[in-house]
This record gives C-alpha cells, structure tokens and sequence, in this order.
C-alpha cells in the first residue's frame, strides 16, 4: 500500500474507533437529567468549541472539538452535527482525528467554507515537543476537504500555513484559523500572543489557491487589560461595521467584570482590506454576561443573517455531568445584529417551533413574592416585560425547590442599574454570582428566557445583554417565583414548553 492511502486509512480508522468508543455509550447518556433537550451536546464524552460552522448544500454544519475516549478534555477531533433549520440537529460520523505527524497531538479549533461545491476545513494541527505545554508547542494550519460533507481528507499539502515570521510572534501559540472568502481571495484570522505572550493578536494570512498562504499583518492586538493570549478569532462585517471577535486568556478582574476563567467579546471597528487592519475599533465588550460561554463561532447564512454559536461551558469549571459520561453544550444559535453602532444579541426566531402549551397573563402587579399557576418547568422559554417605575428591585427565580433550597436567581437593582445572575443555590458545580450593568428605557425591562435541562440563557432588552449558566439542580426543582421590592408591573409574560 501507498503511503498515502496508508494515511487515508489511518485516518478512516481513527475515526472509527472513536465512533465506537461513543456509540458504546451514547443511549446511557441521553437519559440522564442533565442531558439537554435542544441544545447541541456530544452524544457522549467531551465537547468544546465549536468550529466549522457552515452552510452547505442547504444546511448548517457545525464541528466541535471532541475528544471521543472519555468525559474530559484530550486528544481532540473534530465532531460533526448539522441541522437545516438550527434546531433539530442530526449528529455525523466524527469528522477528524489526529492521524498526521502535523497534528498528532491535536486536529485543534478551526473554521469551515464551501468551495466548488466541497466542503473545506481549516483547522490547527497541535504538536507538543517537549514537557512545558505552554512553550513546547507547535502549532500550523492544515486543510481537509469533503465532496459529500461527511467524509473529510486532509490535503497533500498539509500543513499549509507552517508558521509566524520573525517578530514579536509567539511561534507556538498560533491556532484557531478563521477562513472567509473576499473578492477572489482567501483570508485566514488566526489566535496568537507576542513572544512574551503578554498580549494577545490577531493576525491575518491570504491566499489565491488555498494551499500557499502569506502572512499579511496583525489585525489588531490587545490593549490593557485585554488578555495575554487570543483564542478563536472571529472577523466579518455587519451593517456597514467589522466585529472582531476573540476569546482571550488571561484578562483580570474589574469590577463587575471579567470573573470567569477566560473571557469572549468584541470589538466594533473597520476593517481595511488594503492594510489587514481592524481600524477606529473601541472598547472591549463581552458577548455574554454569565458564567458559561467561551470560544464563539459565526456563520453568514442564506438569509444574510449573522448566526452565533458559543460553547455552553468554562474551562477549567467543574462539570457535574462528567459523572453520567459527558461534558460540555453548545449556545443555542443567536443571531447578531447592528443597531445604531451597538450589537444586538438575540435568540435565532426558529426556536420558536418548539413551542407548546402557551400560557399568557398580562397586567400583574408584583408586590413580595408570587408564582403563576403552570409558570413552571426546566425545559421551557420565557417572555416577559416589566414596568418597575416603582420598584426598586425585580427578580425571578427559576428552578426552585424550597424543600432543597434550591434556586437560581435573576435579579435587576434598580437603583445600581445593576444585573446579576446568582447560582450559589443552584445544585451541583460552581457557585458564584456574575452581574452587568444595564440601563432601563423608559423604566421598562423585557427578559427573553431559554431554560433546558441544565442551563439557562437571559436575552435582556433588545439583545443588549446576555447572561448564560450551566447550573445541576434536583430534576423536581421546577417552580418559579418572581419578586420585587416596592411595586413592579408585569405587563405581559408568555411561557411555552419546549419540546424537539
Ligand atoms: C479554545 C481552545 C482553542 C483550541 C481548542 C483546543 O477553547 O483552547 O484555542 O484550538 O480550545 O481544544
């Protein structure tokens, strides 16, 4: 045999054997309480990022980083689901394993992109050289593609991107290739730090064939306080405007602010295709106020829609399902928008198919505490919308149990303009609070609430802010209570089952 349909065959193996390892578990798995409902998760075993996240032959394709072999993060592959409506998804045979010397410890995070009607994957090939994993790393680009989206082949040519030039370039840290198509030429944004890795940079490849790339230039880089090392950066336009996206390591805490292990926001800028360079960018914003979102992937739909999708987890968090043989979810798709210079963060509307029982109240006056008849559930949406002219505090309480003490709180104050998401007594896992600020307009508030099995995503406003959390409570904590200091007014709440 070749060596080249040796690698091919390595490859298919790989991919079999960890197939197997989830097949054998993967009914087990899905019963489980925790187990979300309309959330992508693995079928078992690990999940991170998401990456490849695509349309191709009229549907979604999302990738996620996997590792097939056990509940905790490892060797990591590629994983596939796609879905043509965004919400019932359907799980793939497993897409990459490491099977090449370039990236034998790792096919790491990465993008997706149609070209000539084939499927191609740009990903990290992720080699450790030595025992200090943060300075004995190698890290390149190579490519994969498929004709049918399912069976992908890593290309002769590997790895196509092999590393940094000289300068103030980490020549390790150098992954997470975000690919996109402008005017004939292949673009490729990629995570990086300086050699001394205290800031964090973005920085941009371009190629005509997809298989030669040259380096361009950094995008942009990190100012004070804005992380040491950027992770999966996400660049592209909207409303006129560039967002670039980045996940970086290493910021500290500031107020409110920055309390999770590792942070995702944006910068609002323009970018200048000549130059390689985000320009007139402001500050740093997170996507998501909670405490679970990391490494967030978007993709340019039929419909010219922005569509986001986060990892529904924090690294180095514990993680309660590991027990019952999985870890890690994916967001539900969120659909960005930009309006009058500030993005807008909203649930995707075809969620709304998975509605049942409606149940709607109008006109209630919240003084103390107070729960609605058949206002309950763990795998529900919630919409409401407040007046707290004459309140000082508003809160809901959702999947509470008093006989366990169990509950996980939202609550607005509103004399700090302070919004905070409590989970001290949410079950198993971490506990902790996490709070943004957030201004009411014309004293009206309006929450949008997706609740599954073990998470809770708060879309507040119009998309202003989000706040996300995993939270492990007792399968019957499934009441809800709302609260408010002075008078509040509940002018509308809808809720819904959900079920897929
Ligand atoms: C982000 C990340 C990426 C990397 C991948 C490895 O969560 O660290 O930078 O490609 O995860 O699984």
């Amino acid at each position: 045999m070749n060596t080249k349909k040796f690698a091919r065959m390595r490859h298919i193996n790989d991919i079999h054997n960890g197939q197997k390892s989830v097949d054998k578990i993967k009914d087990q798995v899905k019963q489980h309480p925790w187990y979300l409902r309309y959330h992508v998760s693995p079928p078992a075993n690990w999940m991170n990022d998401p990456t490849g996240f695509s349309y191709f032959n009229d549907e979604y394709h999302l990738f996620y980083q996997h590792y097939p072999y056990d509940h905790i993060w490892g060797l990591m592959h590629w994983a596939h689901v796609k879905s043509k409506d965004l919400v019932h998804w359907e799980h793939m045979p497993i897409a990459l394993a490491p099977s090449e010397s370039y990236d034998a410890d790792g096919c790491f995070s990465g993008s997706a992109i149609e070209i000539d009607k084939k499927l191609l994957l740009m990903y990290t090939g992720h080699v450790i050289t030595g025992p200090n994993s943060d300075e004995d790393l190698i890290e390149t680009q190579a490519i994969a593609i498929s004709n049918d989206g399912v069976v992908f082949e890593k290309i002769d040519e590997n790895p196509v991107i092999k590393g940094l030039p000289e300068g103030d370039f980490h020549q390790g840290h150098f992954r997470d290739p975000k690919i996109w198509k402008y005017e004939n030429t292949y673009y490729a944004i990629i995570g990086s730090t300086t050699k001394d890795q205290t800031k964090g940079q973005a920085v941009l490849f371009k190629s005509n064939n997809l298989t030669e790339w040259v380096f361009v230039t950094t995008v942009a880089k990190a100012g004070n306080n804005q992380g040491t090392m950027w992770e999966c950066p996400d660049l592209f336009e909207l409303n006129g405007k560039h967002i670039l996206i980045v996940s970086p390591q290493g910021i500290s805490p500031e107020d409110v602010y920055y309390h999770n292990h590792h942070q995702s926001g944006f910068f609002i800028g323009d970018f200048d295709y000549d130059e390689g360079r985000l320009k007139n960018y402001n500050a740093f914003n997170l996507l998501d106020y909670g405490f679970d979102f990391y490494a967030p992937q978007t993709v340019y739909d039929k419909y010219g829609r922005r569509i986001l999708i986060g990892w529904m987890n924090m690294w180095e968090s514990e993680m309660p399902t590991k027990k019952f043989g999985w870890a890690g979810a994916m967001t539900i798709p969120r659909l960005l928008e930009l309006k009058d210079g500030r993005l807008k963060i909203l649930p995707i509307p075809e969620l709304g198919i998975l509605r049942k029982n409606e149940v709607i109240y109008k006109d209630i006056i919240i003084k103390g505490e107070l729960s609605l008849p058949k206002v309950d559930g763990d795998c529900i949406e919630l919409e409401l919308e407040l007046d707290l002219k004459d309140a000082s505090l508003f809160a809901i309480k959702m999947r509470v149990n008093e006989v366990e003490n169990e509950e996980t709180v939202l609550s607005y104050d509103i004399t700090k303009g302070l919004i905070s998401l409590d989970r001290n007594r949410s079950g198993e896992g971490v506990k902790g609070i996490r709070s943004a600020e957030y201004e009411l307009n014309d004293n009206k508030m309006k929450l949008h609430i997706f609740i599954d099995k073990s998470s809770i995503e708060i879309f507040i406003g119009e998309g202003e802010k989000v706040m996300t959390t995993r939270i492990f409570p007792k399968e019957t904590s499934k009441s809800i209570l709302f609260l408010a200091k002075g008078k509040a007014k509940m002018l509308s709440i809808s809720k819904w089952d959900l079920s897929i």
